[in-house]
């Protein structure tokens, strides 16, 4: 592809869900598949750069030699795989939909169905990006805000308490976008920029995300 902005950079992308046990049967998830993070990945390495992609449990294959493919299943797994690599990058992509708690315990045994009501008790997972956010040095750190109000407000946000260089706002109040499509519908935002795509593909919607990448990148 065009231009070589990207060649030989070092890319960090996290996607698809994490999956937190509940007991040896069952887990809390999301609807994510991974193809956003996945079209990124793709994208990336045709661009030249060296990808290492850190997925949750998703259905997707990708062979590449510029990609390297990490997979874990939780949030705390994904945080201390994403960490052995994170220094080293130029830059860091945050498309997964990480579980904000996790079920406090972990039953060893499958739980029984007993009394009419079940109470899980739920704790915080550690924050991925927002830990980056504070180990950041040379990285251009992108995140993502899955929104369903105050969508723009919400996103700004995230980038200023973050730390972000960019962030990537999709809207699940708009048909085509976010979960599981092959669509997806984006507004990216820096400090003092904001663009607006119309619904494409994830794999164009991809390209023009590294394309914004960099003509805003501030090493
Ligand atoms: O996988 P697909 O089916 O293709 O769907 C793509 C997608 C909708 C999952 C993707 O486009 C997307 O929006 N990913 C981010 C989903 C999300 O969790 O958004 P959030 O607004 O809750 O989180 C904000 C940012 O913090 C995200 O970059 C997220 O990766 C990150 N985060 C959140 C919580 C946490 N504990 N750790 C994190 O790193």
């Amino acid at each position: 592809v065009g231009s070589h902005f990207f060649k030989g950079k070092k890319i960090l992308i996290t996607a698809g869900p994490t999956f937190e046990p509940l007991d040896p049967v069952r887990f809390i998830g999301n609807h994510s598949s991974g193809k956003m993070g996945y079209a990124l990945a793709r994208r990336a390495a045709a661009l030249g750069a060296q990808v290492t992609l850190v997925s949750g449990p998703t259905n997707l294959e990708l062979t590449h030699p510029n990609i390297v493919v990490k997979k874990v299943t939780t949030a705390q797994q994904m945080l201390q795989e994403t960490l052995l690599y994170y220094d080293e990058m130029d830059i860091a992509i945050a498309s997964a939909a990480v579980a904000d708690y996790r079920p406090e315990t972990v039953s060893e045994e499958k739980i029984k169905k007993s009394e009419e009501n079940l109470t899980i008790s739920l704790v915080k997972n550690p924050d991925i990006l927002k830990t980056w956010g504070e180990r950041k040095k040379k990285q251009f750190l992108v995140g993502f805000a899955l929104e369903t109000t105050e969508e723009m407000h919400n996103a700004k946000v995230k980038l200023e308490k973050k730390n972000l260089d960019l962030i990537v706002l999709n809207s699940l109040k708009d048909s085509g976008a976010g979960f599981q499509h092959d669509t997806n519908k984006v507004t990216l935002i820096t400090r003092t920029a904001v663009a607006e795509f119309s619904l494409k593909s994830k794999s164009e919607v991809a390209a023009d995300i590294f394309d914004f990448i960099e003509s805003h990148y501030i090493p």
